[in-house]
């Protein structure tokens, strides 16, 4: 549909701040991780590194975190769910900026990223393999031996069942490790939010043209996407229910009210006897939030480069960025608990403006190239 553009006016004082806090530039430095005393350890992210690419580490040889976090699709696998043994039950998320997060997974039933990258290892759907033959593997290859010992003081113990978990614990580590070197890159957005901060021209075409002002002002605005996707990661890392459907034959998603069960049982948590700070202060998971609100909630997820991870949501319930769109204007009854989002009445041409705002999002991680491949396997295998 064809539409007369008014042109765009220019930003107050309230959404000039407002951009300012979704750039980039207002992204802290990532917090320390004291649960793990191997977070920022270079040698343990070059361990996580060859960990996450290592075929390996699975039933038939053939899987990696790789197969479904691949690099080359900001570390997504373009699928409505994942796939390797058997389907996984939920869409690959991206991980990149997922460090800043203190929930994992849509339903959050982890805390941490190295509590998190135990579960898909021992998933019968994705790794399919057991935290016995992980650390066979450690122990029997050379390499992975000698750096294992050298960070955490000994080779894996495979007797005492609580050795054992430890042992696990400390591959997760090493993965987190890797896995914190994942940062977003600066998009088109970005270089606009940093010349509005020097006090440019709000319409200077060369950043963002005028569909996408009109696109980031009906974000910020009508559409009212910031009350959830906020901050420089475009999310608040809470919980909402958004209505979606539930997958045809499926029961519909419970999402955070069992999430929030889970990770509380969860004896790789933050409160459990494998965290390396000895202060154990863990306020997120001590101050659970809990609630009928969380019924069918999940993760609000970052929007940075969101055209490139199709398709999208937790299930992956829709093929393109103008499908989510549409069922935010939408806003239809939850299957299950309460949709929090209301109607919004968008014009169709209002609904293309915000998808053109979204595609300023993109970039690729601001990691060195070196991470996002396989290391050499020479290095690891002898
Ligand atoms: C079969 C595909 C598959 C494999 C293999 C896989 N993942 Fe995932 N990953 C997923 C899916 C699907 C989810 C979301 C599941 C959910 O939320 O219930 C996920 C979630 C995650 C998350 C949470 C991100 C966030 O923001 O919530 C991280 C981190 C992650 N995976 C890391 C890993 C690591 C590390 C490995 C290897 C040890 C791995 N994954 C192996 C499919 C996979
Ligand atoms: C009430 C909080 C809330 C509001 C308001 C909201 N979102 Fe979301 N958004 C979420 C949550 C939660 C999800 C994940 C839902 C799921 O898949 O289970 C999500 C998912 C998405 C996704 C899919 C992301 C992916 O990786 O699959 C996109 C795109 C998106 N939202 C864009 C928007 C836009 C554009 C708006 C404004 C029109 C908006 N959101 C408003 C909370 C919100």
């Amino acid at each position: 549909m064809w539409q007369w553009l008014t042109p765009p006016t220019p930003w107050d004082e309230a959404e000039l701040g407002a951009i300012a806090s979704l750039s980039i530039d207002a992204l802290p430095p990532l917090p320390p991780d004291p649960t793990n005393a191997v977070a920022d350890d270079l040698a343990a992210a070059e361990f996580g590194h060859a960990l996450f690419f290592e075929p390996r580490l699975s039933d038939n040889g053939m899987i990696s975190c790789s197969t479904c976090h691949q690099p080359i699709r900001y570390f997504t696998d373009g699928l409505p769910r994942g796939v390797a043994l058997g389907m996984s039950k939920r869409n690959t998320p991206t991980i990149v900026g997922s460090a800043y997060s203190p929930w994992m997974y849509w339903d959050g039933r982890r805390d941490s990223q190295w509590s998190q990258a135990l579960a898909p290892l021992e998933d019968p759907n994705e790794h399919g393999t057991s935290r016995m033959r992980v650390l066979s593997l450690v122990a029997s290859e050379p390499a992975y031996r000698e750096r294992y010992e050298a960070l955490f003081g000994g080779p894996p113990s495979l007797l005492e069942p609580a050795e054992i978990d430890r042992a696990f614990a400390n591959i997760g580590k090493a993965i987190a490790a890797y896995e914190r070197l994942l940062m977003p890159g600066r998009s088109k957005f970005d270089d606009y939010a940093a010349h509005l901060a020097a006090g440019g021209d709000y319409r200077e075409q060369a950043y963002l043209d005028d569909d996408e002002l009109h696109g980031l002002r009906l974000f910020m605005g009508k559409g009212r996407c910031t009350e959830c996707h906020n901050g420089p990661l475009f999310t608040n890392n809470e919980f909402h229910n958004t209505g979606l459907l539930s997958l045809p034959g499926e029961l519909p998603d419970r999402g955070r009210s069992d999430g929030r069960r889970l990770v509380e049982a969860d004896p790789f948590n933050c409160l459990g006897a494998f965290n390396d700070d000895p202060g154990r202060a863990c306020p997120e998971l001590r101050y659970v939030r809990t609630g009928v609100e969380l019924i069918g909630a999940t993760r609000t997820p970052s929007l940075r480069n969101i055209a490139h991870t199709a398709p999208y949501q937790s299930k992956g319930q829709h093929a393109t960025l103008a499908e989510v769109i549409q069922h935010y204007d939408v806003a239809p009854l939850a299957m299950i608990g309460h949709n929090e989002a209301e109607p919004l009445g968008l014009k169709p041409w209002e609904r293309d403006r915000i998808e053109a705002f979204l595609d300023t999002l993109s970039a690729p991680p601001a990691t060195d190239p070196g991470w996002l491949q396989a290391p050499p396997a020479e290095r690891w295998r002898r």
